[in-house]
């Protein structure tokens, strides 16, 4: 996969699509790539047909929506987070504002929903009926077990004009999860990593998994060891497979030369791109099970 073409949006999943036209479009009206990332998200965020994401998103095992969040700077290197932050719609507008407004990285919980409201937010009831009434499905057939196949999180990387990178993510985790549990989004370094100099990435996926290899600062590593973003987004999930866990991972990054990449852990998903030439969806390269890899301790 490769665009060396700036600027150029990519984002995880088919929602990413719209994320992606409303980044474009700040892009191209007034240069402000912050703005961009964090209204493309919010578009998806308030998307009750997303149910990943922020409003309708699939609650814990508890019944309640916890959402995280994260965006990344490169020219600055800054970041700014929340981890299970329920009743706010924009979880990626509160992590920009803690970015902002603090000397902190990551608010978590009742304190990051009071920070909220202190800097403007309202609260909203984040369970739509349909989760609603899927979650009383679940709870009333006794699935108590989290659901490791309900984790579609949007993760968006950005190339500007300048040729500064960008990142965004934002989840409601996985289904019937752990009330308390935070998984990778929110996590610097695992569900997205910018570093200015090279490129960025993001992930969806088991949190749990990404977490544990650093993903997205890996993908981001290996790229600042020569691979392409391809390369460094397959490198990545084949050292995840090399260590046994095979949970399900997707991967996406873009380098500083306008190249992008995808990969993911035995099935595909769709990675959404914009740039000049208009709006893209492709598949992500799938890694299989170790047996196919030819794994070498280069990886
Ligand atoms: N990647 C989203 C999560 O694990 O919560």
């Amino acid at each position: 996969m490769k665009s060396l073409s700036f600027p150029l949006i990519i984002s995880t999943w088919d929602f990413g699509a719209e994320a992606n036209r409303v980044a474009w479009k700040i892009l191209m009206s007034r240069e402000n790539p912050l703005d961009a990332v964090e209204k493309a998200i919010n578009a998806v965020e308030k998307d009750p047909g997303v149910t990943s994401v922020g409003y309708g998103g699939i609650p814990n095992a508890d019944g309640f929506v916890e959402l995280d969040a994260a965006i990344m700077l490169g020219p600055n290197h800054k970041a700014g987070a929340v981890a299970g932050l329920k009743e706010i719609a924009t979880p990626i507008s509160v992590a920009r504002k803690v970015m902002e407004k603090t000397n902190s990285i990551l608010l978590v919980g009742d304190e990051a929903l009071k920070f909220a409201l202190r800097n403007g937010f309202k609260k909203t009831n984040l369970l739509t009926e349909k989760a609603k009434q899927e979650w009383l499905k679940r709870a009333e057939e006794g699935i108590i077990k989290r659901m490791d196949s309900s984790h579609d999180t949007i993760g968006l990387v950005l190339l500007d004009s300048k040729r500064d990178i960008y990142a965004g993510c934002s989840t409601s985790g996985l289904a019937m999860k752990t009330p308390g549990r935070v998984g990778d989004s929110c996590i610097i370094g695992a569900g997205l990593y910018v570093d200015n100099e090279i490129g960025g990435a993001a992930a969806t996926g088991v949190g749990e998994q990404i977490m544990m290899f650093c993903g997205s600062f890996l993908v981001v590593e290996n790229m600042r060891r020569g691979m392409s973003p391809q390369q460094a987004c397959e490198a990545a999930i084949k050292r995840m497979i090399s260590k046994r866990q095979k949970k399900w991972v997707g991967l996406i990054a873009l380098d500083k030369e306008g190249q992008y990449g995808a990969a993911s852990l035995g099935k595909e998903f769709p990675l959404a791109i914009y740039c000049k030439k208009g709006e893209l969806i492709q598949k992500s390269k799938i890694v299989h099970n170790l047996p196919n890899l030819g794994l070498n301790m280069e990886i």
